[in-house]
C-alpha cells in the first residue's frame, strides 16, 4: 500500500427531502449565491421549486444561470465567473448532475483568479483559492458531489480537460433518490457506466497488498450492478437508486482508491470522443472500457482473474487464466447490452476519420511532446489507436 491523506470534507445530506435543507446548509457560507441549473429538466420535476423555496425560508438570496450543456461549456463558465463578480456572490450551488456541478466548480475557482480560467484546466494552475460549492444531485454518474475534479469543454478549442484540486471538494451535497426517479433509461445506463469506470480506473492497479480497496472495489461493482438492472425493469425503485446513488458517491470521491496506483487511461481515451463528438461520457466509457481491458490484461492476467470470479461471477478452469479473464470482460460488455449502452463507436454514431488524430491527442503526441496515459500499462498513441480501432465496429 501506497502513503495517503484522507479528508473527505463534503457533507452528504442523504434521503427523501434532503434538497430542502440545502437553504439552511449553504447558510452559513454565504448571503447571497449563484444558482446554477442545466437545460430545464429541474424545472420540471420540482427540483428547482423545492430548491428556491428552501433558499427563501433560510433567507438566501440568489442570482440564477441555467443552461449548462452535458459536456458542459467554458463560454458558460465565462458567463458565470461575470455575474458572480457582478453580484458579489459568495457560493455557487449547482442544482444537477456532473456537467452542473463542474461548471459551478469552473466558475467559482475563475471568480477568484486573476488569470483566464482556461489556464487553469489547460496549464494546470495550482489555484489556491475559490468560492465555496454546493450541490443538490439530480442524476448519479460523475461523483462530482463529492470528488475534487471538475472537467470543461473549450468548445472552440474542441478540447475537453480535467482539472483536480482538493480545494474544489463541495462543501455540502444534498442526493435525494428521488430526484433520479425522471431520468431517461440511457441517462441510468450512462451514469451507472461511469462510475463503474470510477472503479475500474483505480481496481486495475500494479500496487500491491491493496486487500481493503480491493474487496471495496469489488463490493461497490456486485452492488451497481445488482441494482442496476432492477431499475432497468422499474425506474421508480427508491431502494435500488439509493444503492446506485451512495455507490456513485463512493466511487469517485476516493475513498476506493487510497494506498493504490490510479490508471485513469480509458477516461483520457472516452475525452477524446467526448471533446470532437460530443458523446455522452458513460456511453462513451462503455464502448472504449472493454477494448482497453483486452488489450491490457494480459499485463497482470492474475487482476482480471480476481474481476472475473470476485465481480463477474465467472467460474473457471484455473489453469486457464486468460480464459477466466476473457469471459470476465465478455460479461461486463453483456451486462452494458442489458443496460442498452453501445459497444461500439460507430453506435456511438462516429466515422472512424479521426481516430488517429484522437490517439495523438489524449497521449498529447499531437502537441509535441508524447506522454503515455495511464499506469497499469503505459500507453503510448499507437496503442490508444490500436484499441480505438478494436472498439470501432
Ligand atoms: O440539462 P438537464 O435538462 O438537467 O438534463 C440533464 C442532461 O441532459 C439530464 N438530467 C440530469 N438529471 C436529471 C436529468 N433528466 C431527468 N431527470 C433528472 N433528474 O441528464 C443529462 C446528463 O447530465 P450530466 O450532468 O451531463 O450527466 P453526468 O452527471 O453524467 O455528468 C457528465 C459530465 O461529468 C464529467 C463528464 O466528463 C461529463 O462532462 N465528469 C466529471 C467528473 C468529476 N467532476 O469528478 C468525473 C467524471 O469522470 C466525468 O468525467
Ligand atoms: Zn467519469
Amino acid at each position: 500500500m501506497l502513503n495517503f491523506e484522507l479528508n473527505l470534507p463534503t457533507k452528504i445530506l442523504f434521503g427523501r427531502g434532503s434538497q430542502r435543507l440545502i437553504g439552511e446548509a449553504v447558510k452559513p457560507f454565504a448571503k447571497k449565491i449563484l444558482l446554477h441549473y442545466g437545460g430545464g429538466s429541474v424545472k420540471k420535476n420540482g427540483i428547482y421549486d423545492d430548491v428556491t423555496r428552501s433558499l427563501r425560508e433560510s433567507g438566501v438570496e440568489f442570482v440564477e444561470l441555467g443552461g449548462v450543456a452535458p459536456n458542459p461549456r467554458l463560454s458558460l463558465v465565462y458567463e458565470g465567473i461575470k455575474l458572480v463578480k457582478d453580484e458579489n456572490v459568495e457560493l455557487a450551488l449547482a442544482v444537477g448532475g456532473g456537467s452542473v456541478i463542474d461548471s459551478a466548480k469552473a466558475i467559482a475557482m475563475g471568480a477568484l483568479y486573476d488569470g483566464d480560467v482556461w489556464d487553469i484546466y489547460e496549464k494546470g494552475v495550482a489555484v489556491d483559492k475559490t468560492l465555496p460549492v454546493a450541490t443538490v444531485l439530480t442524476i448519479p454518474a460523475a461523483g462530482s458531489e463529492a470528488s475534487p475534479s471538475s472537467v470543461i469543454t473549450n468548445e472552440k478549442k474542441k478540447l475537453k480537460l480535467g482539472y483536480t484540486n482538493e480545494i474544489t471538494r463541495p462543501v455540502v451535497s444534498s442526493v435525494n433518490p428521488e430526484h433520479f426517479f425522471t431520468l431517461p433509461k440511457n441517462q441510468m445506463a450512462n451514469g451507472v457506466s461511469d462510475m463503474m469506470s470510477h472503479i475500474f480506473e483505480r481496481y486495475f492497479t500494479r500496487t500491491l497488498n491493496t486487500d481493503l480497496t480491493d474487496a471495496l472495489c469489488e463490493a461497490t461493482l456486485r452492488v451497481i450492478m445488482r441494482n442496476a438492472l432492477i431499475l432497468v425493469e422499474n425506474s421508480e425503485n427508491y431502494e435500488a437508486w439509493s444503492e446506485i446513488g451512495f455507490c456513485g458517491t463512493v466511487a469517485h470521491n476516493n475513498s476506493l482508491g487510497l494506498g493504490r496506483e490510479q490508471d485513469w487511461a480509458s477516461h483520457g481515451m472516452e475525452h477524446e470522443l467526448s471533446a470532437i463528438y460530443d458523446v455522452a461520457h458513460g456511453a462513451g466509457l462503455a464502448v472504449v472500457t472493454p477494448g482497453w481491458m483486452r488489450y491490457v490484461c494480459d499485463t497482470d492476467i492474475n487482476s482480471f482473474v480476481r474481476f472475473a470470479v470476485k465481480v463477474m461471477g465467472v467460474d473457471g478452469d484455473f489453469r486457464d487464466p486468460n480464459a477466466i479473464a476473457s469471459e470476465g470482460i465478455k460479461r461486463l460488455q453483456e451486462f452494458y447490452k442489458k443496460l442498452g449502452l453501445p459497444s461500439t463507436i460507430m453506435e456511438l454514431g462516429i466515422d472512424d476519420k479521426n481516430l488517429e488524430i484522437m490517439a495523438k491527442k489524449a497521449t498529447r503526441a499531437s502537441f509535441g511532446e508524447e506522454t503515455p496515459i495511464g499506469n497499469f500499462r503505459k500507453l503510448r498513441w499507437l496503442d490508444v489507436f490500436a484499441i480505438y480501432k478494436s472498439v470501432f465496429q
